[in-house]
């Protein structure tokens, strides 16, 4: 039967902690709940991850993983499973009851209109309204609206007729997740977690299990709605900054002026944070939050927060100015865009992760299709697979041969080493559009390469 934490002292938790003798089950085991479960595994807790997908649980339990892209996760997987502190299951009411503490590290999505979609949660808060008993605490690591855990998750697991009582039968607590995809096991080992509850006692409790886990420094927040605030707040901060920047780009390239030039000279100021522009601004995290801010607003029948709903503007509008760059530089030969073959150099969201959730990739090649072009796609975290309707190529050879021109969306670090004298050699003026600022327009031009880079004013 699982323990009722609450109703213990520090030293007592300071018992079960260095004996291991917490049960801990985690709900999502993907990009974030899994190495999160394996911490809780490698600190020594018997830990269970609960999964709809069938196929990860049962690749997990084979001692197969997932997140290959991800470094550092290799090593703590395999000492994990050696040591046979974690399972997986598709059954929640097989974890649930006996777990001490239960971790909710589910999608938190928006659907086609913008609005998010917290259908996973109001559907394991429901099952688990059946499942909770003797005063488990449930922990939320989403990146949640403030005030869905106080106003819905809530009342969702105590149930339409309150079979269960927050604070007795359960206690929800909070500490959103903030690492980086690429980065999660450094960032697990560095970056400070927020805790909040709706009881005091449970945050105190909370940050001892954490501090015990992760030996980070503890924010102590005063509920959880606040908690949610600061972890949308950093993420919206950089879509909104990033959207500063991109319209700086389009700005710069009419007024013949170089945004890297600019953002490298602004940064040695010390109170200058440097944001980069790009094709957009994808993933799980950036435009849902920024969304998810925006419909707190509504919720409340308000319009604030026009910045942000700009910032998106902007941000979207992206792909579209990474089009206009290709079609300027095809005017330059006097050639048209449609019924070319245009070659795509990575459709990841971010650099060097296997990742197109919301990818700006994703738009540019709808606006590519839509002019009747032949893509030939690379990125070496899919080869081979079918991704938005293309097979993706074999090798960077593979998307740059036979090309028209070329597209560099992401910046992985296979990009890096994208030989400019290969690529000018290999047909008579080559275009380059680069998305990612790591292209020297100087290089290219020089190798007669018709260059076109996002805010590269100076070459346009
Ligand atoms: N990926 C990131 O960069 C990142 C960083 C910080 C925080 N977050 C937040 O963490 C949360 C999880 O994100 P993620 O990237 O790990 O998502 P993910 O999609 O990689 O993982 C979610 C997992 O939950 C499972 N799932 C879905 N519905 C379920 C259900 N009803 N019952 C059990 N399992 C279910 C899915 O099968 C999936 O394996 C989100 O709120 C996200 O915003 C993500």
């Amino acid at each position: 039967m699982a323990k009722n934490l609450s109703l213990l002292d520090k030293s007592q938790i300071e018992a079960y902690l260095t004996s291991n003798s917490l049960k801990i089950g985690v709900v999502g085991i993907g990009r974030i709940g899994l190495p999160t479960a394996l911490c809780f595994a490698n600190s020594g807790f018997e830990t269970i991850g609960v999964d709809i997908n069938t196929e990860l649980v049962t690749m997990v339990n084979s001692g197969d993983y997932p997140l290959k892209d991800e470094p550092g996760f290799a090593e703590i997987f395999e000492n994990v499973h050696r040591q046979k502190k974690f399972v997986a299951t598709n059954d929640l009411s097989k974890a649930v009851p006996e777990c001490d503490i239960i971790l909710l590290s589910l999608p938190t999505p928006m659907d086609d209109k913008n609005i998010p979609d917290y259908t996973a949660f109001l559907s394991v808060g429901k099952s688990i309204n059946k499942l909770l008993s003797n005063g488990q605490i449930v922990i939320v690591e989403s990146t949640v609206e403030p005030g869905f855990i106080e106003n819905e998750l809530l009342q969702t697991i105590e149930g339409p007729n309150h079979t269960l009582k927050s604070g007795v039968d359960f206690h929800l607590a909070v500490c959103p997740e903030t690492a980086n995809p690429g980065e999660i096991m450094k960032d697990f080992k560095k970056l400070p977690r927020l805790v909040g509850s709706i009881d005091e006692k449970i945050s105190s409790i909370v940050s001892q299990i954490y501090t015990h886990v992760f030996g980070v420094e503890i924010i102590s927040m005063p509920n959880c709605k606040t908690a949610n605030a600061v972890k949308l707040t950093t993420n919206v901060f950089r879509d909104v900054n990033i959207a500063f920047v991109n319209e700086l780009a389009l700005l710069f390239e009419k007024l013949g002026i170089d945004i890297y030039t600019v953002i490298d000279a602004a940064k040695r100021k010390y109170n200058f944070q440097p944001h980069f522009p790009g094709p957009g601004v994808g993933g799980p995290c950036l435009p849902v939050n920024s969304y998810q801010y925006l419909n707190s607003s509504k919720k409340i029948d308000q319009n604030f927060l026009k910045i942000v709903q700009e910032a998106r503007r902007i941000n979207e509008n992206m792909p579209q100015h990474v089009i206009d760059l290709l079609v300027n530089a095809f005017s330059e030969l006097n050639k048209q865009l449609d019924n070319s073959t245009i070659g795509l150099l990575g459709i990841s969201y971010k650099p060097n992760v296997r990742d197109v959730q919301i990818a700006p990739s994703e738009a540019i090649i709808k606006l590519l299709n839509a002019k009747n072009v032949k893509l030939k796609i690379f990125d070496p975290y899919f080869m081979s697979e079918t991704v938005f309707g293309h097979k993706i190529e074999n090798s960077i050879s593979d998307a740059i041969i036979d090309s028209d021109a070329v597209i560099i969306i992401t910046g992985h670090k296979e990009f890096e080493e994208l030989n400019l004298e290969t690529f000018s050699n290999s047909r008579n003026k080559p275009i380059l559009v680069d998305c990612t600022g790591k292209i020297n327009p100087k290089d290219a031009k020089s190798r007669g390469i018709i260059f076109r880079g996002i805010g590269r004013g100076n070459y346009i």
